[in-house]
């Protein structure tokens, strides 16, 4: 069989082998660098390394080689890099350049205890590079077994890199004025959110305030890594709040769970450190699996890829903050040629013929009818018999993607099945953004309030799209189904 057939045509995937989170993503001198999580060596995860890809547009990567590799520290974990424009860590001479922070994985000495310590690397040529600190590690607390992650970013109004840490089943923040010594600033997350399994990978950033652009509030992602009797699995949740420096003060109800995405397959992603204040947008992409079935999904040659990037911003939504993922604008270089379909009825199932294909973005607007469900199959089997389902349910107020008869769905009990999220349609109307590829589907709904991140492996013959709607009818004001290309 085609080695490469569940390879995503638009999706960033490793060239070979095994790959988790993101980390390190940084602009720098017309260059987005994305690092990751790497086994070079396996298929499953194994000895962490960063690999390493840069990119113009964040579409477009072109692979390089590894950046880091473990050492008589231990494994490379999970981390951030950022530019060090005022050379406060003396690595650049005075000039600006690249510092990693990262964590290093071993165990205390002669037990079978982990350790996890902090330490830094630096590159002067732009990350093709990399030296290793000679005084790393710079920052460990043998209190903590789980002290990992470490995303670092300069806090403008205190003159002070802050660095925010996942320390079990809390995060805790440290300053510092030139990335070597490292003071405690506090602690967050007893008895706020989720601790359905050990929190991972967070991120801190600011972002405009919804109704009042002269102000803004602060977002903390934190990771949840999967658990036993959680069927979920890994998946991220988000706080919003304010952050002086030193603390950051949860704004909702601590009790309150809030997801950053309600499909399986969205995990351990941050944001892009050191876009261009011109730009200013906040970059996020995510890991496109999930720890319950990472290392057992039916690839071949290669394992894991990311979401596509997405702009996050806040919008207030019934009277509370919510977190606003969009497609980042770059991915509309991958557009080819474009079908587009308006003001039809639609009851039953209809099978665009016009469109076969394995990689295209649906972007449609529908007026709620009688219909009690209604949406798209992507991914089709010529009999109708194999499909995903994305779907919006009327009855139950809730937008869906069923992946149960996806194609290979049984290497793993937990991976069939059917993942949602209310929504609640205003004026009675619903935008649908889709964005199928080879092995995954991304849905954007609610204006970026809703998004559902799944893979599928589907086979690669299964290439029709169906519009649907069960018992009663629905009006499609506008569809337009765009091909998108190879990168
Ligand atoms: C999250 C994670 C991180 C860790 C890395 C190890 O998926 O568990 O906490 O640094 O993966 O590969």
């Amino acid at each position: 069989m085609n080695k490469d057939k569940y390879r995503p045509l638009y999706h960033f995937t490793p060239r070979s082998h095994w790959m988790n989170d993101p980390n390190g993503m940084v602009y720098f001198n017309g260059e987005y660098h994305l690092f990751y999580q790497y086994h070079p060596f396996g298929m499953t995860w194994g000895p962490m390394h960063w690999g390493h890809a840069v990119s113009h547009d964040m579409v477009h990567w072109q692979h390089l080689l590894i950046a880091l590799a473990p050492d008589e520290h231990g494994q490379i974990f999970s981390g951030s890099a950022v530019v060090d424009w005022n050379d406060t860590s003396g690595f650049f001479g005075g000039k600006p350049g690249l510092v990693a922070i990262f964590t290093h994985h071993d165990e205390y000495p002669g037990t079978e205890r982990q350790r996890e310590r902090q330490s830094l690397a630096y590159s002067s040529d732009n990350g093709r590079t990399w030296i290793k600190y000679s005084g790393n590690p710079v920052l460990e607390d043998p209190r903590y077994s789980d002290y990992r992650d470490p995303k670092v970013f300069w806090h403008e109004a205190s003159g002070r890199w802050i660095m925010i840490l996942a320390t079990g089943q809390t995060v805790c923040i440290y300053t510092s004025p030139n990335l070597m010594e490292w003071t405690f600033a506090s602690e967050f997350g007893e008895g706020h959110g989720s601790h359905d399994g050990v929190w991972e990978c967070p991120d801190l950033f600011e972002l405009v305030a919804p109704g009042n652009p002269q102000r803004t509030k602060w977002v903390l992602l934190v990771s949840i890594g999967d658990a036993v009797g959680i069927p979920e699995g890994s998946r991220t949740q988000y706080f919003v709040g304010h952050f002086d420096g030193k603390l950051f003060v949860n704004e909702r109800d601590p009790e309150a769970v809030y997801w950053l995405d309600h499909g399986r397959d969205n995990y351990a992603g941050v944001s892009f450190s050191d876009i261009p204040a011109g730009d200013g947008r906040r970059i996020y992409l995510g890991w496109m699996s999930n720890w319950k079935y990472a290392k057992v999904t039916p690839t071949e040659g290669w394992r894991g890829a990311m979401t596509i990037p997405r702009e996050l911003s806040l919008r207030a939504v019934d009277g509370e903050i919510r977190l606003i993922q969009r497609p980042i604008a770059e991915l509309s270089k991958l557009a080819e040629e474009t079908l587009l379909l308006k003001g039809l009825t639609i009851e039953g199932n209809m099978r665009l013929m016009q469109i076969k294909g394995d990689s295209y973005l649906v972007d449609a607007e529908f007026v709620l009818g009688s219909a009690t469900s209604f949406g798209f199959r992507v991914r089709v089997a010529e009999e109708g018999n194999r499909a995903t389902i994305v779907g919006y349910d009327s009855r139950s107020g809730e937008l869906y993607v069923d992946r149960a008869s996806s194609g290979e769905v049984l290497f793993h009990e937990l991976f069939p099945g059917k993942h949602g999220v209310a929504l609640v349609p205003r004026d009675n109307r619903l935008r649908l953004q889709l964005w199928v590829d080879r092995s995954s589907v991304e849905v954007f709904s609610g204006g970026g309030e809703c998004v559902i991140t799944d893979l599928i492996f589907p086979d690669p013959q299964d290439d029709g799209l169906e519009i649907f709607a069960h018992e009663g009818n629905v009006e499609l004001l506008s569809l337009k189904v765009t091909r998108l290309n190879s990168i």
